[in-house]
């Protein structure tokens, strides 16, 4: 789960994935695009909306997307055409490419970071919907 700062959205995507998917066989994890907030924990409104949906995130911590990542997952799913387009300008392996999907086809989930309750609200439904699908996705391997 890839978005620009690694505190917002791809915290909430990996918090609600991990809930949707058996750990014994999948991995999630998250990342940002920017360094900005290396080492943080997820931003309080994001744990905030997260924990109102019993899911804790407060132990995440940010870190920078790296491009191992392109290995070390099957699939890489952006918040925002602007970071598919970030993603993508650091590889010119076609097979990475594949793995790189909006996480809302067609949609961005659009950046809470400088709005307010319902902004993080708005933004967790979106989200939690994407990831339904997804999840039953992945377990159906398909
Ligand atoms: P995120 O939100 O990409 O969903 O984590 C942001 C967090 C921080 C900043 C921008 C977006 N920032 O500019 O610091």
């Amino acid at each position: 789960m890839v978005c620009l700062g690694n505190i917002c959205r791809s915290p909430i995507a990996e918090g609600i994935l991990t809930k949707y998917l058996p750990k014994s066989l999948f991995k999630v994890d998250s990342a940002g695009i920017s360094s900005l907030h290396h080492g943080e924990k997820p931003d309080l409104r994001s744990i905030d909306i997260t924990k109102k949906n019993k899911i804790d995130i407060s132990s995440q911590k940010s870190r920078q997307f790296n491009v191992k990542d392109f290995e070390n997952f099957d699939h890489i799913y952006v918040m925002d055409n602007t970071n598919l387009k970030d993603i993508l300008s650091l590889s010119t392996n076609p097979k990475n490419y594949s793995k790189v999907k909006l996480l809302i086809k067609n949609k961005d989930v659009p950046d809470p970071y400088y709005g307010g309750i319902k902004e993080f609200k708005d933004c967790y439904d979106l989200i939690d919907k994407a990831c339904v699908k997804i999840a039953n996705k992945l377990l159906k391997n398909d």
